[in-house]
């Protein structure tokens, strides 16, 4: 599938945008963020759906928009949360300028991503709306389920897939779901193209999660070993502790239960434990299968053949990403 059209158009919308605004101390840190790149997934997918339902993307580029502000004002406060130094190779806001800056700064983006739909006339706007708030108060849920389970030892992996739903694949979804809102899609079309982006969701996770500790710290991004040194209770671990031996299960444990100063040893040794359990080729597997199970909810999708080809290439990108 040709991006390029889909990227550029967004790029060029975001350019567009003046976060040049006072007072500096906290519009920079918006605007920082939001320059510093990433893929842009979710805006992209607004732009796909909205083209493949009614055959033009321009009309997408507000609620593109919203989802992508919204993406970057939920990653200010999950690096406050997850103590995070890096994002996209380049300090985090709370550390390059300091927690109460990345707290307001990511409330005004939430609230910036609100306003990007008083470009829409009033049936589309509400629906964009009502989508939106009740996705990104599940966003909420996940992340505080998230939270809680770095102290938890009994989190089971239908909990950690529930809250992965919950913390990322609403809202892949729901960017795909906006996108036919804007195309004043069918309820039919909606809701397969947001059942597509709920299962893609939960395999970018699970990538996401991989990628953490398996990732080229060249190229990530983001600090490898993150989630081991905040005890995260990812796929990972969760079935690491479910079929390693018992030494392997009691030192997973050990490390699971501390916060230390020094982490190297900690990363270096649940990594092997991981890698001696097979564990990246298990995830590996349970990746494809929930893309493999997004591109069921495709069969369901009025649209054309072609463009489903493209969506399922989209999604087969994706499982193989690096970063
Ligand atoms: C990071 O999202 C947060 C997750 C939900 C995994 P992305 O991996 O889409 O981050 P960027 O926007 O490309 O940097
Ligand atoms: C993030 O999950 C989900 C949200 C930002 C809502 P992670 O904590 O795994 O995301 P990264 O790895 O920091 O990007
Ligand atoms: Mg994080
Ligand atoms: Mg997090
Ligand atoms: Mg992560």
């Amino acid at each position: 599938m040709d991006l390029t059209k889909y990227y550029q158009s967004f790029i060029s919308y975001l350019e567009q945008q003046d976060f040049n605004r006072e007072p500096k101390n906290l519009y920079t840190p918006v605007d920082y963020i939001l320059q510093l790149g990433g893929k842009r997934l979710r805006p992209l997918l607004t732009l796909i759906a909205c083209d493949v339902v009614s055959g033009s993307f321009d009309k997408a580029l507000p609620a593109a928009m919203a989802v992508e502000t919204f993406h970057n004002f939920t990653l200010v406060h999950d690096d406050i949360m997850d103590e995070a130094p890096l994002r996209r190779g380049k300090a985090t806001v709370h550390e390059k300028w300091d927690v109460n800056t990345g707290i307001l700064s990511g409330d005004a983006m939430l609230i910036l991503a609100y306003q990007y739909f008083e470009n829409y006339e009033p049936v589309v706007f509400q629906k964009l709306a009502k989508l939106f708030s009740k996705t990104a108060l599940e966003v909420c849920d996940g992340q505080q389920l998230d939270v809680d389970f770095e102290t938890r030892n009994d989190v089971t992996i239908p909990e950690y897939i529930k809250m992965i739903t919950l913390k990322t694949s609403v809202l892949v979804a729901a960017a795909l779901k906006m996108g036919a809102i804007v195309a004043e899609a069918n309820d039919e079309t909606a809701i397969a193209l947001y059942n597509f982006g709920l299962n893609l969701g939960i395999a970018f996770q699970l990538q996401d999660d991989y990628l953490d500790t398996f990732g080229n710290p060249e190229t990530f991004g983001k600090q490898i070993g993150g989630d081991i040194i905040e005890n995260k209770k990812t796929y990972l671990y969760l079935k690491c502790l479910e079929i390693a031996n018992k030494e392997d299960q009691e030192k997973l444990q050990f490390f699971y239960n501390q916060k230390l100063e020094d982490n190297s040893i900690k990363i270096i040794e649940v990594t092997r434990i991981f890698e001696q359990n097979d564990i990246p080729t298990l995830i590996q597997n349970l990746i494809e299968e929930y893309t493999q199970k997004s591109f069921e909810d495709l069969k369901q999708l009025n649209i054309s053949e072609s463009a489903k080809e493209s969506l399922i290439s989209f999604g087969k990108n994706l499982m193989t990403r690096k970063v």
